[in-house]
C-alpha cells in the first residue's frame, strides 16, 4: 500500500485489526503484546504473555523486527535480551510508575547500606537492574529469594510483592524504596470491594497477582504473575474466577477457556498499558517508530542480573 492510500486508511478511519496485520506482513513485523493490552490488540498479536516471557520468546524467533505493545520497561528488557532486533512501540512515553518509583541512587545506597545483594523486580528501570544483582519476575521472586545465598535480602520495588516474598521465604526483605514502592493498579484494591464481588458469586475461586496488598492477598486461592494465571483454570474444575489483577488478562483467559466464567474487578485499569491504541500501534507501522535504543553498557550490566536470575531457577 502506498502513503495515499495508508492516509486514506487514517482519514476515513478505517483501521481494522485485518489492516494492522495486513501491514505488519507487509513491513516485516512480528506483534508482541502483554497480557494487558486492549482485547483488540490482543487479537491482532503473534504472541501475548509476561513481559519476561516474551524478551525471551523474541530471543528465540527469526524476526529482526518487532513491534512491542506493552510499557517501557518491559520494551527496554527485549532490546536487552535482543541488542541485534529492532524494536519500535507506538508510545514513546507508556511507562510504569512503580519501575520509575526505584531509582540508580537508591539501589546503590541500599546495597552500601545494608552490605546485602539487592533482588529486583523485572518491574524497574534498565539502569535500576544494572545495579542491582539479581532479577526475578513475580512468577520466580519467591524462588530467586530462597536461593540467593544470604538470609537478608534487599527487594524492590514493589513492597507488596517484598512482602509475600518474605512471607513465603522466611527471610528478611528490606523493600526499598519501601512505603513509596507499589503499583497503583494493584495497590488500591480493596478488601471491602472484593468481598462484595466474591458475594455476588460465592462459588467462584480467586486468583490474584502478588502486587496486591496482604489482606486483599489472603482472600485468593491462587496467588501469582499474569503467566502463573493462565494456567490456574486448568488445574480445578471450578466454573467461574474472580481476577484480582489488570482488567486486560480477562481477555486471554477468556480465549483460552471459552467455557469458563471469569470476572474482573472493574477498578484495576492500568492506564499506561492502555495508551496503546489500534490507531497509534498501525501509525508504528507504518513510520516504524518509536525505536527502542538503549546504551550498550547499561546493557551488558542488566543483562548480568538476568543471567543471574537463569542461573539461579534453572
Ligand atoms: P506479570 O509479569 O505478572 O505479567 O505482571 C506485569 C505487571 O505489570 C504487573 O502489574
Ligand atoms: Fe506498572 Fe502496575 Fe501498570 Fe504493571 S499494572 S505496568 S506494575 S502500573
Amino acid at each position: 500500500m502506498g502513503p495515499t492510500s495508508a492516509l486514506e486508511t487514517l482519514r476515513k478511519g478505517l483501521i481494522t485489526p485485518e489492516e494492522i496485520r495486513r501491514l505488519a506482513e507487509e513491513k516485516g513485523y512480528t506483534i508482541v503484546a502483554h497480557n494487558y493490552q486492549i482485547p483488540e490488540l490482543q487479537q491482532i498479536a503473534d504472541y501475548i504473555g509476561d513481559s519476561l516471557q516474551l524478551a525471551r520468546l523474541v530471543t528465540s524467533i527469526p524476526s529482526m523486527k518487532i513491534l512491542f505493545l506493552g510499557v517501557d520497561f518491559m520494551a527496554e528488557m527485549m532490546k536487552v535480551l535482543n541488542p541485534e532486533k529492532k524494536i519500535i512501540v507506538p508510545v514513546r512515553y507508556s511507562t510504569c510508575p512503580m519501575a520509575n518509583s526505584l531509582t540508580v541512587e537508591m539501589v546503590i545506597e541500599a546495597k552500601q547500606k545494608y552490605r546485602a545483594p539487592f533482588v529486583i523486580y523485572v518491574n524497574s528501570k534498565t539502569e535500576a537492574k544494572a545495579y542491582a544483582d539479581v532479577v526475578c519476575t513475580s512468577a520466580n521472586a519467591v524462588d530467586v529469594v530462597s536461593k540467593i545465598d544470604s538470609d537478608i535480602v534487599l527487594f524492590g520495588p514493589d513492597k507488596n510483592l517484598a512482602s509475600y516474598v518474605a512471607e513465603k521465604t522466611g527471610k528478611k526483605i528490606i523493600p526499598i524504596p519501601g512505603e513509596k514502592g507499589y503499583c497503583y493498579v494493584h495497590n488500591y484494591v480493596k478488601e471491602e470491594e472484593l468481598k462484595r464481588i466474591i458475594a455476588q458469586h460465592p462459588n467462584a475461586k480467586i486468583m490474584a497477582h502478588p502486587e496486591v496488598p496482604n489482606n486483599v492477598r489472603k482472600l485468593a486461592h491462587f496467588v501469582g504473575s499474569t503467566s502463573q494465571m493462565e494456567k490456574y483454570p486448568a488445574t480445578t474444575d471450578a466454573k467461574e474466577f474472580i481476577v484480582v489483577t489488570e482488567v486486560g488478562m480477562i481477555a486471554k483467559l477468556e480465549k483460552l477457556y471459552p467455557e469458563r466464567k471469569f470476572i474482573p474487578v472493574s477498578s484495576m485499569v492500568c492506564y499506561n498499558m492502555k495508551k496503546n491504541t489500534l490507531k497509534n500501534t498501525y501509525l508504528a507501522l507504518l513510520e516504524e517508530k518509536y525505536e527502542i535504543l538503549v546504551d550498550e553498557d547499561i546493557a551488558q550490566k542488566a543483562r548480568r542480573a538476568v543471567e543471574k536470575m537463569l542461573e539461579l531457577t534453572r
